[in-house]
């Protein structure tokens, strides 16, 4: 059921005041930064992803606008326990779905930060693994 005005204006507040999965994470397999240039704000993410490819854990630390903080906190609960080509084929827009349109379209820049930030970082993943691999055939 869609959440009007007020309780989507709550929702978003607790998640900037209490942003889930929030802090580094030292085990980290990947740490991405990103940013919107036009403000100054920034995040970054940590990511865990199993050998199958599996979000298993994910973090992030971040400065910024409401948005930017809240949106990310929900990418983060979105994305866990979903493998890299479930979040690589998510829309960029997948806040909109939560926060409504209206909303959404007049902040863009900032309800997308979180979700390009970790596909940034599934992709900086995925290179590193593949360098793994050509390491270990050289090796053989
Ligand atoms: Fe900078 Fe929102 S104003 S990300």
């Amino acid at each position: 059921m869609a959440m009007d005005r007020e309780e989507l204006m709550t929702f978003i507040l607790d998640h900037y005041e209490n942003p889930r999965n929030y802090g580094a994470r030292e085990d980290a397999q990947v740490v991405k930064k990103g940013g919107n240039p036009g403000c100054g704000d920034i995040i970054t993410i940590y990511l865990k992803i199993d050998d199958e490819g599996l979000i298993k854990e994910v973090s992030f630390e971040g400065e910024g606008c409401i948005l930017s903080q809240a949106a990310t906190s929900m990418i983060t609960e979105m994305v866990v326990g979903k493998t890299v080509d479930e979040v690589e084929a998510m829309s960029s827009e997948v806040i909109t779905d939560i926060i409504g349109r209206d909303l959404a379209m007049t902040r863009p820049r900032c309800t997308t930060l979180g979700i390009s930030t970790v596909k940034m970082a599934i992709k900086e993943w995925q290179r590193k693994k593949m360098l793994d691999e050509i390491e270990k055939e050289k090796a053989l």
